[in-house]
């Protein structure tokens, strides 16, 4: 009994610190109700990318969405010479910090020519900041997280699972591939493409608060069960796989974010390492994105979940934490990096 009661006396101490509880803020729902709430890009891509993004009433009637499975596709019956349609969606609530949950059924596969992500982009890039939290090319077979920002913000090499590729957020740092960002590289085959497909997807967990940016990625089988049951609590989930935390102060390069999904084919990324990679026996990124529109069956989303939370203080007092309902515009602006860089979003 003694050491019960003290065992619950420490508790009780230790309380404030760990269990100030996250709040749902936005349950995007499923199907339609999930498009909702989006917007659809229909300009050129900037990223240069060989796509066509269309509008929502187009994507519905050619079946690039769905509400069955809140499916995001792209064209796969078409030959597409002029760009193969596809969509990218932004959601019209922006964003100051939270804990956003995404749990997918699916996400495109690792397949040639391809460049899916779901990212956080805040307005005047790369001033207000990126959040890269799924992104790959081509037949890549891990994930690939990043941060974009102005000057002055890097990351230390401490605190999180995953491998470390570069430590300035800065999008001209030097030294490093122009827009290369911080980034940060899973290990497991089941984070992305193929491997996340064949596991049956997972919940991407990105908390973002005043001091740093972490996310998680859990496979199918290793859902945390405070997720399931709404009730997120980061600090019982153990080492994320990545950790942007430094010399960075959080709260001024990142602010009202808003939330994307994409997909689209070559341009800055996929195209421009299409050559070093083993797609290239295949033609050029171009001809092969237009003339094979079977290979891309597999490049959807499958959305079981998106909820964002806020409130939470999973180890420190923080700010205030408000979604800002403002639509604002913003551009993924395109990069001229011709190495394998992992991202190359630039200014004008
Ligand atoms: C989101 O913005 C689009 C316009 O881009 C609009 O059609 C839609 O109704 C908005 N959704 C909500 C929930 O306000
Ligand atoms: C991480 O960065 C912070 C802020 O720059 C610094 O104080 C700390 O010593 C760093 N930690 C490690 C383990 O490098
Ligand atoms: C949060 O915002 C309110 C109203 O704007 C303000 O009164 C309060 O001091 C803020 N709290 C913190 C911790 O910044």
């Amino acid at each position: 009994m003694q050491v019960l009661s003290t065992l619950s006396h420490l508790l009780c101490l230790w309380a404030p610190f760990a269990t100030a509880a996250y709040t749902l803020k936005d349950d995007y729902g499923t199907g339609f109700t999930f498009f909702d709430q989006f917007s659809f890009f229909t300009g050129a891509d900037p990223t240069n990318g060989f796509v066509k993004y269309v509008d929502r009433g187009t994507a519905q009637n050619t079946g690039l969405i769905s509400a069955e499975g809140t499916y995001m596709g792209v064209d796969h019956t078409n030959v597409a010479g002029d760009g193969r349609p596809s969509v990218r969606i932004t959601s019209n609530k922006s964003y100051n910090q939270g804990l956003f949950i995404l749990d997918l059924a699916h996400m495109p596969g690792s397949v040639c020519g391809t460049w899916p992500a779901f990212w956080l982009l805040g307005p005047d890039w790369p001033n207000n900041g990126e959040i890269d939290v799924i992104e790959g090319v081509n037949d890549q077979s891990v994930n690939q997280f990043a941060l974009h920002t102005s000057d002055s913000c890097t990351i230390n090499n401490s605190g999180f699972s995953g491998q470390l590729l570069t430590s300035n957020c800065y999008v001209k740092a030097a030294g490093q591939a122009n827009n290369a960002g911080c980034g940060i590289k899973d290990t497991s085959a089941q984070s992305y493409g193929n491997g996340f497909n064949s596991a049956g997807g997972g919940v991407y967990a990105t908390e973002w608060t005043d001091q740093k940016i972490d996310i998680w990625f859990f496979p199918r089988s290793g859902i945390p069960g405070d997720i399931s049951s709404g009730n997120p609590n980061p600090s019982g989930w153990g080492t994320p796989v990545a950790r942007f935390q430094g010399a960075c102060n959080i709260n001024s390069h990142f602010k009202g974010l808003q939330i994307i999904f994409d997909t689209t084919f070559c341009g800055d990324w996929a195209g421009n390492v299409w050559g070093q990679s083993s797609c290239a026996s295949k033609g050029t990124c171009r001809d092969f994105v237009a003339n094979n529109p079977a290979e891309f069956k597999e490049s959807y989303w499958s959305v079981n979940s998106l909820k964002v939370y806020q409130g939470g203080t999973s180890n420190a007092p923080k700010a205030n934490a408000t979604a800002a309902a403002t639509a604002t515009t913003h551009e993924k602006k395109p990069g001229t990096s011709p190495r394998p860089s992992f991202l190359r979003y630039r200014r004008k």
